[in-house]
C-alpha cells in the first residue's frame, strides 16, 4: 500500500452519517476593537441543518436502551430539520421513519423528506403557527398502537447531548474561550446542549436565546409567526430540553427583522441561511457593537437558506403576509455597513438595495 492509497482512503467516508460535524466558522463582522461576530455554519452538515446530530444521538441511544430492534419503526413530529436528520439516520440503520407534519413547515423540507422514502402524516394546521400540539398527539398515538419508537425530542436528554461535539469543535477551532453565543431556542436542544458542554469544559460562555415574537417558550403572549423550527405556539407545554437557566437572555425577534437579516446577509455575502439564524443573527450585529473589546460572539445557524425559496427568499409570499420591508431592509443594511471599516464586506452594493 503506497502513501497516496493510505491518504486518499482516510478522506473518503463510508456512510452519509460520517460527514455530520465539523462545521466551519464564518466571520460575518468585526468592530475596530477586534469584537468578532463568526456563524457556525451547521447548514454544512449532511440534511442541511444542526439537528442531524441530535437525530443520530436519540436514535444510537435508544438502540442501546432496547427501545429500537433491528427492522423497526421510528415516528417524529417535526417541522422538518428533525425529520430529515431521522430519515438518514433510519436509512443507514434499516428503520421505518413516519414524520408527522404540518401546513407550517418549509415544502422544501417536505419535499426533501419525500425524496428520501419518509413516510408523512399531515397534520392540519389552523393556520396561526404550528400544529405543535396536534403533532406530539398524533405521533404518541401512532407509537402506541404500532408499537414504534417516538423519541420525543422535546423530552429525550439525548437531544442536547447530540450537540457535545458542537461545543467542543468550537473550543477547538477558537483556540480558546468563546465568550458569547446566540441561537434560536425551539426544542432547546442546540442552544442548551451546546452551551452546557461549554460550561462543563470550562467556558464561562454567556448565552443567548431568540425565539419568534408570538412564541410563548420565554413567555409573552401568544401570536401568530412565520419563523419555523424555533419558538412554540401558545398552548403548548415547553419541555425539559429548554434548560433556561442555561440561557442568560432571552429574547424575542419578529419576522420582519429575522427574514430580512437573512436576505440582507445573502444579498452582502452570497451565503443562504435560513429565518431563525436570520433572527439570531440580527440579534447578533446588534449586540456586536456593545461587547467589550476583542469578544468572540458565535452564531449557531441552525439551516440553510436554500430550504426557503418559496418562503423567507420570496418576495410574493413576504408581500403577502406583509413582511417584506423595504425601511427595514434599509436599517439592516446600515447596521451591516457600521461594521465594513473593520471586515473584508463590502459596501452596500445594488445588490444589498432591498
Ligand atoms: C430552522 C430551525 N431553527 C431553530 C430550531 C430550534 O432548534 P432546537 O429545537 O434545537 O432548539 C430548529 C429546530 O427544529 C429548526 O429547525
Amino acid at each position: 500500500m503506497n502513501m497516496h492509497h493510505v491518504f486518499t482512503h482516510s478522506r473518503i467516508k463510508t456512510c452519509c452519517s460520517e460527514l455530520i460535524g465539523d462545521t466551519p466558522l464564518y466571520e460575518l463582522a468585526r468592530t475596530g476593537t477586534d469584537s468578532r461576530l463568526l456563524l457556525k455554519l451547521e447548514q454544512c452538515n449532511p440534511t442541511g441543518s444542526c439537528k442531524v446530530r441530535m437525530a443520530r444521538e436519540m436514535v444510537l441511544a435508544a438502540e442501546r436502551d432496547g427501545l429500537l430492534k433491528p427492522g423497526g419503526e421510528i415516528v417524529e413530529p417535526t417541522s422538518g430539520n428533525t425529520g430529515l436528520g431521522l430519515a438518514l439516520v433510519s436509512i443507514e440503520r434499516g428503520y421505518k421513519f413516519t414524520a408527522i407534519v404540518d401546513g407550517h413547515a418549509s415544502r422544501d423540507k417536505l419535499r426533501a423528506m419525500e425524496a428520501m422514502g419518509v413516510n408523512l402524516v399531515f397534520i392540519e394546521s389552523d393556520g396561526n403557527g404550528p400544529s405543535t400540539v396536534k403533532r406530539r398527539q398524533a405521533a404518541k398515538e401512532i407509537s402506541e398502537r404500532t408499537g414504534a419508537f417516538w423519541p420525543d425530542q422535546h423530552y429525550n436528554p439525548n437531544n442536547n447531548y447530540g450537540y457535545r461535539a458542537l461545543a467542543r469543535e468550537l473550543l477547538t477551532d477558537l483556540g480558546g474561550d468563546i465568550d458569547y453565543i446566540v441561537g434560536a431556542v425551539g426544542t432547546g436542544g442546540t442552544l442548551c446542549g451546546t452551551v452546557s458542554e461549554l460550561r462543563r469544559l470550562g467556558s464561562p460562555t454567556k448565552s443567548i436565546g431568540v425565539e419568534p415574537v408570538g412564541s410563548i417558550i420565554f413567555g409573552g403572549p401568544a401570536g401568530k409567526y412565520w419563523q419555523t423550527g424555533s419558538g412554540a405556539p401558545g398552548g403548548f407545554t415547553v419541555g425539559p430540553n429548554v434548560d433556561l437557566g442555561l440561557i442568560d437572555e432571552k429574547l424575542k425577534v419578529n419576522d420582519v427583522d429575522a427574514f430580512t437579516t437573512a436576505r440582507v446577509v445573502a444579498r452582502r455575502t452570497g451565503l443562504l441561511v435560513g429565518g431563525t439564524a436570520g433572527a439570531a443573527i440580527h440579534i447578533a450585529l446588534k449586540r456586536l457593537v456593545m461587547l467589550e473589546p476583542e469578544s468572540t460572539l458565535v452564531v449557531l445557524v441552525c439551516d440553510t437558506g436554500e430550504k426557503y425559496l418559496d418562503s423567507v427568499y420570496n418576495d410574493d409570499w413576504l408581500e403577502e403576509r406583509s413582511l417584506l420591508d423595504p425601511t427595514a431592509h434599509r436599517s439592516l443594511n446600515r447596521l451591516m455597513d457600521a461594521y465594513i471599516a473593520s471586515t473584508h464586506l463590502p459596501p452596500n452594493g445594488p445588490q444589498a438595495a432591498r
